[in-house]
């Protein structure tokens, strides 16, 4: 066995964020004290009530935003800004309206740095590959108000994995969709991800999501923040085998997962409604 511990493809060290209130300056921490490391391949989920600071932490993953204080490494390497090594995907599709479902597609590969060097076939056969990889053949040459919200997601999705990127962050990217729709793209999403193939095939995902079924269906681990300020409140591992489809939903562990999850942030939900 090597006595050399694998690099973490990603690491979050003490991580902070202090935003200055609109009006009075006044400092609020957002995010508080936020350690994690990450192994390649592992699909991580975020859950915790709305404004713990979720996607204040995937924001500085991303490189839009900086920490106040602490580090965050990709393979060692220190995050300074936003790059191709990381794709984004938010709740709104974000799609170009006046752009075909091929050409959000290739959007990225012909106008940004994941695209270069690749000859004009290679290009078309890399958007060919993830227009079938989400399935949307025959809807290329529709625009996004053209199809459904669960396709604009399916666009977005391929758009973003035809850049190429190791590590996937989504910020509740099925959030607008309708329950059904929701179910069925949550195993849609594993399968792209590479759930099926051998680890070393698979992406590194960092998922945000508040409802705590689709993290358990979802991830590796699930990470439990509290807010005020946002912290870690305990990383649960989610020892459900792996491929996982309907039936695991009926799984005994499945409600006991849910159940422990859901009891870590009950009482702040409650809290937060009232
Ligand atoms: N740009 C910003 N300026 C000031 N405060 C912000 C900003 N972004 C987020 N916040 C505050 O930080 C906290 C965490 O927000 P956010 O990360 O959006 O939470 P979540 O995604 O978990 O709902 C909230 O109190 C929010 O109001
Ligand atoms: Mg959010």
């Amino acid at each position: 066995m090597s006595a050399i511990l694998a690099e973490p493809k990603l690491r979050l060290e003490g991580v902070t964020k202090e935003f200055p209130a609109p009006r009075t300056g006044v400092r609020t921490m957002a995010v508080s004290d936020f350690s994690l490391e990450i192994s390649a391949g592992d699909f991580i989920c975020i859950v915790g009530p709305s404004g713990c600071g979720k996607s204040t932490v995937m924001n500085m993953i991303a490189g839009l935003d900086k920490p106040s204080s602490g580090r965050i490494a990709i393979d060692g390497v220190p995050v300074t800004g936003p790059g191709a090594d990381r794709g984004v995907m938010f709740q709104d599709y974000a799609l170009f309206p006046w752009l075909t479902v091929r050409e959000n597609i290739g959007f990225g590969l012909r106008n940004g740095t994941p695209g270069r060097g690749l000859s004009s076939k290679d290009l078309e056969d890399r958007i060919d590959r993830h227009v079938e990889l989400v399935r949307l053949n025959g809807s290329e040459n529709k625009y996004p108000h053209q199809v459904s919200g669960g396709m604009r997601q399916r666009i977005a999705l391929a758009r973003l994995l035809a850049n190429g990127p190791d590590v996937l962050l989504m910020d509740e990217p099925l959030g607008a969709l309708d329950a059904q729709t929701r179910l069925v793209l949550q195993e849609e999403l594993l399968r792209i991800w590479g759930e099926t193939e051998i680890r070393e095939k698979r992406k590194t995902a960092v998922f945000i999501t508040h409802d705590i079924a689709e993290a358990v269906f979802l991830a590796d681990s699930v990470v439990v923040m509290s807010s005020h300020p946002g912290r870690i409140r305990r990383v649960l591992p989610i020892d459900l085998p792996r491929p996982r489809n309907e039936q695991i939903r009926a799984d005994p562990r499945f409600a006991e997962l849910h159940e422990e999850i859901w009891s870590l942030i009950r009482d702040e939900a409650y809290r937060a409604t009232v």
